[in-house]
């Protein structure tokens, strides 16, 4: 089994020079990292003139969130990220993922710069960087900006401008050290928990027609902040978007050729009302190939997102990685036998996800992958002995890893592996009732405790 040290070296070398990216560079070290998200982690949400975001708004429903948790301190990221810094070197990390508050930088979401907010962010990134640390930015992880909920948000074409024009002020700000931009994480899961189930932030229900037209709008605003990242960072930067991506494996009888082909299909049947939103294809062909799913497209009638002249090119923007969320695959009829390890969630622990999804996404999109997400929640706790045993987390990143390994040595070229996350965090509607993290939260106290898997991902082999 191949150190740590062997595991990145091998997977750098992996990349073969062409693929990186837009210009050929060198290959950079495997990134080796965790990820988070603003609303999950930062806490301060009304500190320094940040404003008002649909989350904000949302955990004040009644029973909206798991024993009426809120973002509003959560992890206390914003004031203890120095301390964070310094567990991420601990846990062997050469990559953090964040995600950038809208409303911290734009308190209205347009208009006058929050300094304050942006300010905080400088001093992330540069303590980042002082670290050995590479920062993974995220523009925008859910948290939308009140204010332009209110004047249309995603319903609103407008939105792609609004957000061209906040990521070029941040471009503007930490372009000159910040290399690696995701846009918008995971399309598919906000539309569909917040404007379909209405199970998320902004808790709408909308017909299928609407949903699809803001689904539409948000793939144009990924479009445009590539372009102005692009602009505006006085750099040379590696973009992507982080769409989730759940593979149909071949098990239970599934050649490898019927579920790939079942990976990206989108059967009609699938296209109800509610059940849209969950086809791969559906997010990932309009940004790699400038197309939605023809036969898909067709059946929605007049519930098709009205598309203009132009947007599929805007939405295709070249991009330098595919930024792959990975969690758990499914079978090809959607049942996994009785048995299979699940997850405090109830996900399906599946490491062949992370051997078949980078391998079927780079295979149809040809572009190198960035595994930007992949985690699993545990009942954890600490123990008489002060300490955090999870077992089962341990087993998931070794049996997950060694997956991705796998597509590696098979020819699947991979960027990076980035953990979901390094603490313990505000799940949304889970509230804290899930942990994700290496590193165990004490929420009443703020209290850090690195679990045991924590210290394995330092010496992962
Ligand atoms: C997602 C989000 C994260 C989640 C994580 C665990 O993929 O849903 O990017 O915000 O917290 O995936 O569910």
């Amino acid at each position: 089994m191949l150190s740590r040290r062997e595991f990145l070296a091998a997977a750098a070398a992996a990349v073969p020079i062409g693929y990186w990216g837009r210009g050929r560079v060198a290959p950079q070290p495997f990134l080796w990292g965790t990820s988070s998200s603003a609303y999950q982690i930062e806490g301060a949400a009304r500190a320094d003139g940040k404003g008002r975001s649909v989350w904000d708004a949302f955990v004040e429903r009644p029973n909206a969130i798991a024993g009426g948790a809120t973002g509003a301190v959560t992890c206390d990221f914003y004031h203890q990220y120095p301390h964070d810094i310094g567990l991420m070197r601990e846990l062997g990390c050469n990559a953090f993922r964040f995600s950038v508050a809208w409303t911290r930088v734009l308190p209205d979401g347009t208009g006058a710069v929050n300094q304050p907010g942006l300010d905080f962010y400088r001093r992330l990134v540069d303590g980042l960087l002082r670290a050995g640390i590479e920062p993974v930015l995220t523009l925008f992880h859910w948290d939308t900006p009140l204010a332009l909920h209110q004047r249309g948000g995603w319903q609103s074409r407008q939105m792609a401008n609004w957000f061209g024009d906040y990521a070029a002020v941040v471009a503007r700000a930490l372009g000159d050290r910040v290399r690696w931009w995701l846009t918008i994480n995971e399309p598919r899961s906000f539309i569909g928990g917040g404007y379909v189930a209405g199970v998320q932030a902004p808790g709408l229900r909308l017909s299928r027609h609407d949903a699809l037209a803001a689904a539409h709008h948000v793939l144009l605003a990924h479009g445009r902040a590539v372009q102005t990242v692009r602009a505006e960072a006085g750099r040379a930067v590696r973009m992507g978007i982080p769409n989730d991506c759940t593979p149909v494996l071949p098990v239970e009888g599934a050649s490898a050729e019927a579920a790939r082909s079942a990976t990206f299909a989108t059967p009609l049947e699938n296209f109800t009302a509610r059940g849209w939103w969950n086809e791969n294809a559906w997010w990932h062909d309009p940004v790699y190939h400038a197309t939605y799913p023809a036969q898909a497209l067709a059946a929605l009638g007049s519930d098709a997102p009205a598309i203009a002249a132009g947007d599929m090119r805007q939405i295709a923007q070249p991009l330098d990685f595919i930024a792959a969320n990975v969690y758990a695959g499914r079978t090809l009829d959607g049942r996994w036998p009785a048995g299979t390890a699940r997850t405090a969630f109830g996900w399906p622990v599946t490491p062949e996800a992370l051997y078949w999804a980078p391998r079927w996404l780079h295979d149809r999109y040809r572009l190198p992958v960035f595994v930007t997400e992949n985690g699993c929640s545990e009942p954890d706790g600490v123990a008489a002995d002060g300490k955090v045993h999870d077992p089962a987390r341990q087993t998931f990143i070794g049996d997950y890893v060694a997956a991705l390994r796998r597509a590696i040595a098979d020819g699947t070229p991979v960027l990076g592996y980035l953990y979901w996350s390094l603490l313990d965090n505000f799940e949304w509607q889970a509230g804290f009732t899930q942990r994700f993290g290496l590193v165990y939260v004490d929420f009443a106290t703020g209290r850090r405790v690195v679990k045991d898997s924590g210290r394995r991902f330092a010496a992962i082999q």
